[in-house]
Parts: structure tokens; C-alpha cells; sequence
């Protein structure tokens, strides 16, 4: 019989750099269906890859004087290494820079023309120059550039586009009359009363204010438009348009495109327009996810509310940062990532519920039977229960996560790991061992035990990468027959007389408030490294600093004056930073915050005249908006000293 067939796809990431652990989110969700559907015994292709193209990322290069390519090939470097990190199994990594996808995107952008859907026009809107882009009038921030703040004119660029409108009321029929293909099914109205309902405009396809992209095959001034070309990935990474279509012919369309809730409009109206131009089969469903927030707020590197995969996965393991994902965040919600939560899920979930069951069961095995699974002899009253909850369990979990209920799945996984450990305190085993008519009980609940924890190990294996290897050989399941979902269908299967050895812990327990301060001090590194980047960009931007020298008008920008600190205290929870009022001769002392608590105490601060940078953009750090900055002498050992006038110099006295 043929086998079933699993496409499933993350979106493609931009190479920003910026990774953190809700950019994780899709590929740990998407790697987990993976596995589960490969376990499943169905053929399964996983897509990941990134999305290279584009002015933003050509600008960042070019800042950074390196040829674009060149730059993004690290990034993406340091992506796959996180890919890796995270036990994320993907079949193919597509980049939009690789030939083929280049070459299949031009070849869909060709037909596409030459059968009409796209044609040439002008695209008119505000253009700011110096960013070199196009805004529209409900994007301008009170009529200006809204990422540069500058002003903008009306202009009018030839483009081309795409007959998106065309295709309104069949997206329309396929979101009302197919609830499968949007899911949570929140998302369809969002898409039918804000887009489709009003109707929809065609869409600019093409630019030519910017090189670095696929370039329109006949009309080798344009580029293809990012989203044009990111979009397709999902059928060019199956050979689409290439001389070898066979994977295309075998997985399209795709099972389920999965995807955060800001990218929904492009993958469930432009991307299944374009499929309809292209006379193609639609993916069966786009699932848009929510966001993983920090403390309820969005995740982002520039904001320093950004918590790092990579130390996450360092101090604690892999397997508990993808437990955390899926198991803690309700699918389809926002869900707000907490040290604290994190902490505990691992204390309370994974060292003791699951951690604690093998470490007790196989020392138990090791203290009575002298580390030889013993035979089961009789089964008793809660042998059944424990049995009944084993045997459930898999088909629990198939209904679970057909509906993409991951973390109910995990739930119901856990359900058997507390009936196991409630067996325990049931049976007694340490009361059974004292009589030889209990040893001869003791067998079964220890026989029982084992087999119950090769379920668990057999069900844990898509979501947890290192736990159910590390279980397998605590209770000396060697045999890949019995890892699989098969070997569940008859509780008995272990093998009576396998050898057991308890080892090292799962998880070791974590000294809550002790992480907790560390994981502070780290985040609070980042906050102080993000204020000093944004700081350094700002300047950068209002061209303040030049690379090399720069002019008296230049310098005469930064204002820069004398001020008395008045009052000074500890931020709560950051032990480098210090919130200082500090009197600058204004109608109030300015609240300023600096990273200098290492050097100096807030008593040591009062009444210190120090030189203030007043004119910077205020900043929150910690949630206290810092409204300058106190200059400091730093030399190379990275020691610090403030700067003081020598002589006592009257509040708000200008530096110069
Ligand atoms: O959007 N919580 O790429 P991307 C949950 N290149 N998910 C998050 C998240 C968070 N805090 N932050 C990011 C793009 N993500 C386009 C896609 S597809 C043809 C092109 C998720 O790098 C985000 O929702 O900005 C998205 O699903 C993925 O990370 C990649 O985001």
C-alpha cells in the first residue's frame, strides 16, 4: 500500500540575525508534527529555509561593507546551527538565493505575464529617498516616512503587477466555504471582513529602487517583489519549475503551511491567488500561530526582551526548552514566555513527575531484582487502571494532535507518567519487598512500571529529542521494534529479564530563585548592550558620529551640560544599572539610568556634579524611560569613571 504523505512547511526566516526563542516556535511545533507523522509510519517532507532577498537586508550588508551574499551566508550559517541545536529534522533548508529557486521564480513570473495575470503599470505612492521606499497614505506616520521620520513625495514608479482582484471572490469562497484551509478559524474572519470583503487591490509584483532580488526575466530592471518570490519556495523547494518535478508531483499540495498570525494575508490570500494563476492545487491548511511574548510583551532583540535559545539550551538542555514550547503555550493563542514558568515546568514536569518515575522505578528494579526486569506473576486491582491508561494513551494522543492540539497531546502524555508515579505510592513496592508473597507481587508492579515508562519513552519521541534515548537504555529497551508506535498496540511487549541501569538523573532540579537572579543578570547584559546599540544607532543615523573626523557643526548638535545628581537608587533587579534624578537647572530633575553600579554605590551619586548628554531620544530601560545620558571615561580594562567639572560649575552650565 502507498504511503501516506505529510507536507509540512515553517515560513521562511529573514536572516536578521535575531534569533530568539519565539523565532523557534514554528520549526520546535513544526518538528514535533514531523516526527509524530513519521512515527505514523507516513511519508513526511519538512521545509525550513530562509527569505535573503530584499532592500532591508541589501542595506544591512552594505552598512556593514560586505557583499550581500557573503553577509547572509553567515547569518544563515548561525541558523542552521540553531536548527541543529534544537534537533529541528527538515528534509531540505531552501534559500531564496539557490539557482534553482531563482531560475523557477523567473519561469513563474514569465507565465504568469505572458498569460495576462500580470501586467505593467505605474505604481504611485510616497517615496522617501533616502530609504528608497514606497509608502502608502494609511502607512505614513503623520505624513512622513515611517521608518525614518523624513519627508516623503508623491511619485510615480513603473511596476508590475498582479491581478489579485481577479481572484477576490474565489479567495472569498475558499475561506467561507472551506474552514479547513484558514485555521484557528479566528483568523477567517480577520482575513474576509479587513481584506477580502472590501475587495482587493492588485498587487505590485515588481520594484526597481533596489537590486538585490530576482530579477523579472524580460525586464531585467525590476526585481521580483520579496513576498512573490519567498512565497513559491514551498513548490520550487519540490523542484517546481525544474527540470525534476518528482517530489512536487509526489507532496503537493501541502498538508499544512505553518505560520505566525502577522503572515496569515500573504499565505492565505496572495499565496493561494498565485496558485490559482498557476492552475495548482491549494495547500489543505495555513495555521496561524500566535506569539510566545516576554512578560506579555512581543519579543524583540532591539527592546533586550529577548531570551536566547542558545543559553536557554546550554544551561537547561534541549529537551526541556521544547518541552516548554510545546507543552506551555495553548496553541493558536499568544502565550507569554516567563523565566519562572520555564523554571518550574522543568522542576515539576520533567525532574519530578517524569524524572523522578524512572529514577525510582529502575532503582527499585536494581534494589529487588538485582537490575533484571522480573516477569509479571499476578496483576491486581490498580494494575488494570494503569494498564487501561497505557493502552488509551496513543490514541489519545493521535486525536490530540490531528487537531494540532500539541500541548493537550503532551497532557495526556503526562496523564499516564502521574498514574505511574500514583501506582507507586499504591502498591508500596518497599512494603511488598518484605515479604517473599510480596516480592512475587512486586514483580508485576515492577514488570508493570517498566513497560509503563517504555510507553511514555515510545509517545515522548517527537517532542523530546535526547529524554527517550536516554530512557530506552536506562530500562535496557534496545530493540528499535520496541521504540516504535506498532509496539504499542499490546501492553507486554518488554521483554521479562532485560537489564536495567538508573544512572544519572533525567533532569537535575534547579535551585529556582538562584537562576532566576542569573537569568536576570543575563537579560539585564542584553538590555544594557541593546541601549548602547540603539544609542550608537541613533547617532549613526543623525549622522552625529562619521567614521572618521567631524566638523564643529556636527559636534554642536550634541548638547551637552553640567548637572547634580540629586537622588539615586539600585534598578530593581539589575545589578548594573543605577536610576539617578539628576538637576539640570530645568523645572525638574531628569531621570537618567546608567549601567555604572558596578563602579559606584547611589550614595556615592548624591550630590556628584556630573556632564549630562541632553539632547539624546529617551530610552526605556527596565521600564523607566532614561531621558540623556551621563559620560563616563572607559579604558581598555573596561574600568569606568564619571566626569566631573573641576571646579563646582552652577546646574544646566552648557559643556563646550
Ligand atoms: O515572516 N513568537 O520571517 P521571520 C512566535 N520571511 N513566533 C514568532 C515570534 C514570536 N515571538 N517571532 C517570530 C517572515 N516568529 C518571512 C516569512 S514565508 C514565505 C516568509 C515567527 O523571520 C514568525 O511568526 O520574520 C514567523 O512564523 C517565523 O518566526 C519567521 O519570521
Amino acid at each position: 500500500m502507498e504511503k501516506k504523505k505529510f507536507y509540512i512547511t515553517t515560513p521562511i526566516y529573514y536572516p536578521s540575525g535575531k534569533w530568539h526563542i519565539g523565532t523557534c516556535y514554528t520549526t520546535i511545533i513544526c518538528d514535533a508534527l514531523a516526527r509524530y507523522h513519521r512515527m505514523r509510519g507516513e511519508e513526511v517532507f519538512y521545509l525550513t529555509g530562509t527569505d535573503e532577498h530584499g532592500q532591508k537586508i541589501q542595506k544591512v550588508a552594505e552598512a556593514a561593507g560586505m557583499p550581500v551574499k557573503a553577509y547572509i551566508d553567515d547569518i544563515v550559517g548561525q541558523l542552521r546551527k540553531l536548527w541543529d541545536l534544537l534537533d529541528i529534522s527538515f528534509d531540505k533548508f531552501i534559500r531564496t538565493t539557490d539557482d534553482y529557486h531563482e531560475r523557477a521564480v523567473q519561469k513563474i513570473f514569465d507565465r504568469l505575464y505572458r498569460q495576462g495575470d500580470i501586467y505593467k503599470s505605474e505604481y504611485e505612492g510616497w517615496y522617501c529617498a533616502p530609504c528608497e521606499a514606497f509608502w502608502t497614505d494609511t502607512q505614513l506616520k503623520d505624513g512622513k516616512c515611517p521608518d525614518c521620520g523624513r519627508e516623503v513625495k508623491r511619485t510615480k514608479e513603473e511596476s508590475y503587477f498582479f491581478r489579485l482582484s481577479k481572484y477576490c471572490d474565489r479567495l472569498i469562497d475558499l475561506i467561507e466555504n472551506h474552514p479547513d484551509f484558514l485555521q484557528p478559524a479566528t483568523r477567517q474572519n480577520e482575513m474576509l471582513n479587513n481584506f477580502l470583503r472590501p475587495g482587493l487591490q492588485d498587487l505590485c509584483v515588481s520594484r526597481t529602487s533596489f537590486d538585490w532580488g530576482i530579477r523579472v526575466p524580460f525586464d531585467p530592471k525590476h526585481v521580483v517583489y520579496v513576498w512573490v518570490d519567498a512565497l513559491t519556495n514551498y513548490i520550487t523547494a519540490l523542484g517546481y519549475g525544474s527540470d525534476d518535478q518528482s517530489l512536487f508531483d509526489k507532496f503537493w499540495p501541502a498538508d499544512l503551511h505553518m505560520i505566525g498570525k502577522e503572515i496569515v494575508r500573504f499565505h492565505s490570500i496572495i499565496w493561494p491567488a498565485l496558485l490559482m494563476a498557476l492552475d495548482l492545487p491549494l495547500p489543505k491548511q495555513v495555521y496561524g500561530h500566535g506569539w510566545l511574548l516576554f512578560d506579555n510583551d512581543k519579543m524583540s532583540k532591539s527592546k533586550g526582551n529577548v531570551v536566547d535559545p542558545f543559553v536557554l539550551c546550554e544551561r537547561y538542555g534541549v529537551d526541556a526548552l521544547r518541552y516548554y514550547m510545546l507543552r506551555e503555550i495553548s496553541f493558536g493563542q499568544d502565550g507569554s514566555y516567563t523565566n519562572a514558568s520555564f523554571l518550574s515546568r522543568i522542576n515539576s514536569d520533567l525532574a519530578n513527575d517524569l524524572g523522578n518515575l524512572v529514577s525510582r522505578v529502575t532503582a527499585m528494579v536494581e534494589k529487588y531484582f538485582d537490575a533484571t526486569i522480573p516477569s509479571p506473576a499476578t496483576q491486581g486491582a490498580p494494575d488494570d487502571e494503569l494498564i487501561a491508561a497505557c493502552v488509551s494513551m496513543p490514541f489519545e494522543v493521535d486525536a490530540c494532535m490531528d487537531k494540532l492540539l500539541v500541548p493537550e497531546a503532551m497532557e495526556q502524555i503526562w496523564k499516564v507518567v502521574q498514574r505511574a508515579n500514583k501506582y507507586i505510592d499504591e502498591t508500596a513496592p518497599w512494603a511488598l519487598a518484605k515479604t517473599e508473597e510480596g516480592m512475587a507481587r512486586l514483580q508485576t508492579v515492577l514488570y508493570n512500571l517498566c513497560e509503563a515508562i517504555r510507553y511514555i519513552a515510545v509517545e515522548l519521541q517527537p517532542f523530546l529529542t535526547k529524554t527517550p534515548p536516554q530512557i530506552f537504555a536506562k530500562i535496557g529497551v534496545t530493540d528499535a521494534a520496541l521504540q516504535t508506535f506498532d509496539s504499542l498496540a499490546r501492553f507486554g511487549a518488554l521483554p521479562a529479564g532485560t537489564r536495567v541501569d538508573k544512572g544519572e538523573a533525567l533532569f537535575a532540579r534547579i535551585d529556582i530563585p538562584k537562576e532566576l537572579a542569573a537569568m536576570d543578570a543575563i537579560i539585564e547584559e542584553q538590555i544594557c548592550q541593546a541601549a548602547q546599540k540603539q544609542e550608537k544607532e541613533h547617532m549613526e543615523h543623525e549622522n552625529v558620529v562619521s567614521i572618521a573626523q567631524i566638523g564643529i557643526e556636527e559636534f554642536e548638535k550634541v548638547e551637552l551640560k553640567i548637572g547634580r545628581v540629586v537622588a539615586c537608587e539600585k534598578v530593581a533587579k539589575a545589578d548594573k544599572l543605577l536610576c539617578s534624578r539628576i538637576d539640570l537647572g530645568e523645572e525638574q530633575p531628569r531621570t537618567i539610568v546608567s549601567g555604572i553600579a558596578k563602579w559606584y554605590t547611589p550614595e556615592e551619586m548624591i550630590g556628584k556634579q556630573v556632564v549630562v548628554v541632553t539632547n539624546l531620544k529617551p530610552v526605556k530601560l527596565r521600564g523607566i524611560e532614561s531621558q540623556g545620558m551621563v559620560l563616563c571615561a572607559s579604558d581598555a580594562d573596561g574600568n569606568l569613571s564619571l566626569i566631573s567639572p573641576i571646579a563646582p560649575m552652577a546646574a544646566g552650565s552648557e559643556v563646550r
